[in-house]
């Protein structure tokens, strides 16, 4: 058997990379090497024999180098498509579908809401549940004595700090007029809590507030605001009236209620919902805020987030979207 044949059988049957260092090292090793020492003999032969010797001693050194090599390059590749295999994630496999749920309807609204708003150009806020009464009430107009601050529609939380769950998210009016110089449009979206129970109120609802100050904004502005918006958010064939109402930080001030379409047994049928609460921001807030009233005005709005998702979708009770029910949240 030639060298060469010797060799061709070792090589193949070397398994890992260290087998093949070795058998380089039996053939090529700088003292005692195979190869090493027969190119070492050839100092030994005369010139002719030398050049013809040594001819074929280069070929074979070639050739059994890069049979070394080839071998090295088996076993890397031998080693990476066992990885492969072995954390073979199958990405084409049909899995089962996961029962992954959704976002719960109202935050699914309020994102909604929050694109609707964006296209009109309004910023989105966002504020404290945790208010002072400096924000929830004084600062917004509301007097000392009016109803609201009783004990039976605020939730305080003490009484010495002054603070309370927000009733309402026109406090974000002022923190927002804070920090923020005309014109400016912003809706801030978040959890309101009041003590109420009942099919139309919940101790904790939602709102969506509003507030667009420049120097020429319009109570017909408003109302051009108000009614693109429930057209896209409730229905576009939505039925609603204006009323004037009450509240101490805007002035005039106006209602919006739409119409209920309950179920036609359902003794609501027919009957309006109030779902907006706006108007021109008093001058009172503004000079609060250091806004000049004389070059800046502006209106306010607060929508029942609940409410116009009550009539966008029949839904008879405000409480069914706290209480948790697949066959209710399903329906989303
Ligand atoms: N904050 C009022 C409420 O909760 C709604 C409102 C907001 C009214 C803005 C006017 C302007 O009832």
């Amino acid at each position: 058997m030639t060298l060469f044949d010797q060799y061709l059988g070792k090589i193949a049957a070397a398994s890992t990379s260290e087998a093949v260092e070795a058998l380089r090292q039996e053939l090529f090793g700088r003292k005692a090497g195979v190869m090493t020492m027969m190119m070492k003999e050839l100092g030994a032969v005369s010139a002719e024999q030398r050049k013809t010797k040594g001819q074929e001693l280069n070929v074979l050194k070639v050739k059994l180098e890069s049979m070394l090599d080839a071998r090295l390059r088996e076993i890397a590749a031998a080693q990476m498509s066992d990885i492969a295999s072995r954390d073979a994630l199958d990405l084409t496999l049909d899995l089962p579908m996961a029962d992954s749920g959704h976002k719960h309807p109202i935050h699914e609204y309020i994102r909604k809401a929050e694109e609707v708003f964006g296209r009109m150009g309004f910023d989105t806020a966002l504020g404290p549940e945790i208010e002072t009464e400096h924000y929830n009430f004084n600062q917004l107009n509301i007097p000392e004595t009016h109803p609201a601050r009783d004990l039976q529609d605020t939730f305080w939380i003490s009484s010495r700090g002054r603070t309370v769950l927000r009733t309402h998210t026109s406090p974000m009016q002022i923190r927002y007029m804070e920090t923020h110089t005309p014109p400016f449009r912003m809706i801030c979206a978040g959890k309101v809590y009041r003590k109420d129970s009942d099919a139309t109120h919940s101790p904790m609802f939602h709102q969506i507030e509003g507030l667009m100050i420049g120097p020429t904004v319009s109570l017909a502005n408003m109302k051009a605001v108000m009614e693109t918006a429930i057209k896209e958010l409730v229905d576009p064939n939505v039925e609603f009236r204006w009323r004037t109402g009450y509240f101490p930080f805007v002035e005039p001030g106006l209602e919006m209620d739409l119409r209920w379409r309950g179920d036609e047994s359902k003794s609501r049928e027919g009957r309006w919902l109030e779902v907006v609460g706006c108007g021109m921001v008093h001058p009172n807030v503004l000079k609060n805020v250091g806004i000049d009233s004389e070059k800046y005005q502006g209106f306010a709005f607060g929508f029942g987030v609940e409410r116009m998702l009550m009539i966008r979708h029949q839904i008879p009770d405000l409480r069914s979207f706290y209480q948790g029910d697949l066959r209710f949240l399903r329906q989303f």
